[in-house]
């Protein structure tokens, strides 16, 4: 056990936990933001998918102790009320299915659209493809990013 200190949606938090921990469970055990869900484990499907400053990464394989100063967004804090453009867009193009992968999609695509607003279809398609959606929501997140893009 070890004192961390971490930022999460603007919020400074000290906990004692084993610094191993991967990032998902301290979101979701300890601080209860469980938007962010359990899909592998292993970095395979995307459903855990956080931000680190601007970079989305897979929260089930970082440790917590790997953060350092930077600070985490989850799908609770990307936006105030829901209304981040790639929400919007999500709502627009009734994207979700059984909604499991969302949060993990969702956030992958605004940080795709934060590091390049107008990407091609193989641009989304490449930054995508790891998000894994088991109802087959593809066609309906591609529409989605094309319109918060504009
Ligand atoms: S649960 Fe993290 S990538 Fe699958
Ligand atoms: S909406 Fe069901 S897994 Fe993606």
């Amino acid at each position: 056990m070890a004192t961390v200190n971490i930022k999460v949606n603007g919020k400074q938090h000290s906990l004692e936990i084993d610094p191993s921990t991967p990032l998902l469970w301290v979101l979701r055990d300890h601080l209860n933001l469980v938007g962010a869900k359990y899909g592998c484990g292993i970095a395979m499907c995307g459903s855990c998918t956080v931000h680190v400053g601007d970079i989305a990464i897979r929260s089930c394989v970082m440790p917590v102790s790997q953060l350092g100063t930077q600070e985490v967004t989850t799908i609770e804090g990307l936006s105030e009320k829901g209304d981040h453009p790639v929400q919007k867009a999500w709502i627009e193009h009734d994207v979700p299915q059984c909604g499991y992968c969302q949060a993990g999609q969702i956030m992958n695509a605004a940080a795709l659209l934060k590091s390049n607003p107008n990407p091609s279809d193989e641009d989304i398609e490449s930054a995508m493809h790891g998000n894994i959606c088991r109802c087959g929501t593809y066609t309906r997140i591609k529409a989605a990013i094309k319109t918060a893009s504009k």
